[in-house]
């Protein structure tokens, strides 16, 4: 295998950014060959015609499935590692050594163009999805690109944006996820975002891709940029970026030789980041081919189709209107049944083998059913228009027995690139919605978005199903939940909020100047709904089933490698098969720092037939309860009595239990600007200082004249820094603070 060593250093910067859109280059003296890679997430983009330099022409057919906001929904590993396996060896028969995904980021605020790419609201749902979905690609030799590492929260802006967050906020939101997958699935390659990170830019981060991702996380696989978000190739190498891609036509490459000669660069640098893509090259090349063609459309359709069906949501189904009957005068009304919506535009969008439509589906279950379009998709489309269609949908809708109205984001609403600037569904949307309520009540609301919309009808019409976009076999998953053919399992990844004014980032977004300010700090999604006591439409973790869910009582109780093991029962009460997903949350109100009320820390989907019932037990990684702390920066388990909350859904508890957990011995060295509270808990200067204070106390000195009874002197001087102590409370002098300072720092 060659070695970064044995090349010259002409040809190590030459690995150090691409060969074009998609190939790394080959040293062609030393058998290095490129390989490619193509985009993800949900779907393989490999381009047909390599030189298109935007990288936005055709693509081969790929099985487009759905995307990341859709599968969430299912809370299922496994399902995200089968899906993962078939990307994974779609990629291998086309030769594509590294498939562009998973994308993670969080959902920050509903408005982001690009939610539809991203999994959830919550750090540890993105986590243990993406490493399961890192797994299944990487099973097939092919790699992943762990993306977009990190704070890619927004695209306004999205090259240039700082987004400002505290520290805190970031290791346990925006990093906790990335920190999972790196150190769990090893991804072959990171893709660092395009935003600057509290000032800096993420491919130019040094503490992001050196300090934190290699010497925290022991990231061993390669960094590479996003397209174009290099700005200055050297620092970039500096930084401990490895691959910066699209290519540059060498400009890059000869402005790092450059760098080296002139000493504005260390060799080793360029060495290292060659290095890392030799290793790519090296382990790409080895497991490359490793799934003969010819891709099995059909069964990946199917797998398509499975994982449609798990991502639906049932929102609502009052007086048991779902499932409809075949037999039932159904109409359909909508013109995503026809043209339907089922993944997202920019650099993700499949070029699909196949493309259901839920009309057909629906027909094909239920006969000829009528359908009308209701509105029109064509952007500008003219008010005359759309009242002519929807005239002619309230004519149908009146002599139904049940009405399936289908209503989402047309494609111009929502793509990479920009944001959204509402989360309503188009006003002649909602007309047609009045309209046809007014004509026929019977109405079930099938929704196809990528991000998520409002609900202002959700007391209005006894039926709504979240769609999202459910990928090329979505019409006939959306088909089988609306005639009980399948039994619908997903549940919310994120909030559904009743108004854009309630939500976590409304007045931090999408910032200005440069700068977006992450101010709702740790309180992004049900942290913030919960911590501000706020309704929302549909709360995170919700969704419904055409059968019923009995939980027993939970216990808990402390492993002995210092995990949380919950066990509950679970029983499918009713009288078809179906999954729960149930769910594990902790709180801890006695707590030092500040925290949200609940948080998600484990999950399961559960399969259960009519009358069956499971003991689940979900464990909680002792990792995983830590909150960063900023004083010793490093994750700490604060000790005390946590609650454990069991619930079919953030704000659907059904069984709370408490934990008794030990905490980290976390060993702040002191100076004199520590405060008492702190000494106090130090275990060498805070025995000595206690006795100190009991000898004041007894000595009846001034202290305790003025300290109210039965108050710990501590509470009065918890927060006077010790190196003004003896100015107010004259205990110890200062030459004997210094020294009481020295000796516990000894001990660190
Ligand atoms: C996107 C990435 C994508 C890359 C290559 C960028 O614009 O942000 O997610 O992988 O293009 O297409």
């Amino acid at each position: 295998m060659t070695k970064a060593t044995d090349l010259t250093l002409e040809e190590q910067a030459s690995l150090t950014s691409g060969a074009d859109m998609w190939h790394t280059k080959p040293v062609e003296r030393a058998g290095v060959p490129a390989i490619m890679v193509s985009d993800g997430p949900h779907g393989l983009r490999k381009q047909v015609d390599e030189g298109d330099p935007l990288g936005i022409g055709g693509s081969v057919p790929a099985t487009c499935f759905p995307p990341a906001v859709s599968i969430g929904c299912s809370f299922d590993p496994d399902l995200f590692a089968r899906v993962g396996a078939a990307l994974g060896a779609e990629a291998s028969i086309q030769n594509v050594a590294v498939l562009l995904g998973p994308a993670i980021n969080i959902k920050r605020s509903p408005l982001c163009g690009r939610n539809f790419e991203y999994i959830s609201e919550d750090p540890i749902v993105s986590g243990v999805l993406g490493a399961a979905y890192v797994t299944g690609v990487q099973s097939q030799g092919v790699g992943t690109s762990l993306k977009h590492f990190a704070a890619n929260n927004q695209e306004f802006e999205r090259m240039s944006i700082s987004a400002e967050i505290d520290e805190r906020t970031l290791h346990e939101i925006y990093l906790r996820a990335f920190e999972r997958v790196v150190t769990e699935s090893k991804p072959w390659t990171v893709m660092c975002s395009y935003n600057k990170i509290n000032g800096v830019l993420s491919s130019q981060n040094e503490w992001l891709l050196t300090e934190l991702l290699r010497k925290q996380w022991g990231y061993e696989g390669l960094v590479v940029s996003d397209w174009g978000a290099v700005n200055d190739s050297v620092a970039a190498v500096a930084a401990g970026l490895d691959l910066q891609m699209p290519g540059t036509q060498g400009k890059s490459d000869a402005e790092i030789v450059k760098a080296v000669k002139s000493g504005k660069l260390a060799e080793q640098a360029v060495t290292s980041a060659a290095q890392h893509v030799l290793d790519l090259v090296a382990t790409a090349t080895k497991q490359a081919g490793q799934v003969a063609g010819p891709l099995d459309v059909d069964a990946h359709n199917q797998l398509a189709r499975e994982a449609a069906t798990r991502s639906i949501v049932l929102l609502r189904n009052e007086g048991g209107i779902l499932p409809l009957k075949p037999s039932q005068k159904i109409a359909v009304i909508g013109a995503f049944a026809k043209d339907p919506r089922y993944q997202g535009a920019g650099s993700s969008k499949v070029n699909p083998t196949e493309l259901d439509t839920a009309l057909a589906a629906i027909q094909a279950i239920a006969g000829d059913v009528p359908f009308a379009e209701g509105f029109s998709l064509k952007p500008g489309a003219s008010d005359a228009e759309n009242a002519k269609l929807q005239a002619e949908a309230v004519q149908l809708a009146r002599d139904a027995e049940a009405l399936v109205l289908f209503l989402g984001l047309p494609a111009e609403h929502e793509s990479e690139g920009y944001d959204r600037a509402t989360i309503d569904l188009p006003a002649e949307q909602l007309a047609l919605l009045d309209a046809v309520v007014e004509a026929n009540p019977n109405v079930v609301v099938v929704l196809s978005n990528g991000g998520v919309v409002a609900v202002p009808f959700a007391e209005t019409v006894p039926g709504i199903i979240e769609g999202w976009l459910l990928g090329q076999a979505g019409g006939g998953a959306t088909a089988d939940v609306l005639f009980g053919i399948a039994n619908p399992s997903g549940k919310l990844t994120e909030t559904i909020p009743l108004r854009m004014q309630d939500t976590p980032a409304y007045l931090n977004f999408p910032g200005e100047f440069d700068t977006v300010n992450y101010g709702e700090g740790l309180f992004v999604g049900y942290r913030w709904y919960d911590a501000r006591e706020l309704d929302v439409a549909f709360p995170f973790g919700f969704g419904l089933s055409y059968t019923s869910f009995e939980y027993g009582d939970a216990s808990a109780h402390v492993t002995s490698d210092g995990d949380v093991e919950v066990s509950f029962s679970v029983k499918n009460t009713g009288t078809v098969d179906g999954r729960e997903i149930v769910q594990v949350y902790t709180g801890l109100e006695l707590s030092r720092v500040q925290r949200p009320v609940r948080e998600l820390k484990g999950f399961a989907s559960v399969a259960l037939a009519p009358d069956q019932a499971k003991v689940v037990t979900i464990t909680i990684r002792r990792e995983d309860l830590a909150y960063w702390n900023i004083a010793v920066s490093q994750w700490v388990v604060e000790g005390g009595r946590y609650t454990v909350s069991v619930g079919a859904s953030s704000r659907d508890i059904r069984s709370t239990t408490t934990v008794d957990i030990v905490g980290d011995v976390v060993r702040i060295p002191l100076t004199r600007d520590s405060l008492m509270s702190t000494v106090m808990e130090n275990p060498v200067a805070g025995p000595i200082v206690q006795e100190k204070l009991q000898q004041a106390m007894s000595a009846a000195s001034g202290l305790s004249e003025i300290m109210p009874e039965g108050v710990s002197p501590l509470q009065l001087i918890g927060s006077i820094p010790i190196g003004r102590l003896s100015q107010i409370v004259p205990i110890a002098t200062d030459h004997e603070v210094d020294e009481l300072i020295a000796a516990a720092n000894q001990h660190l």
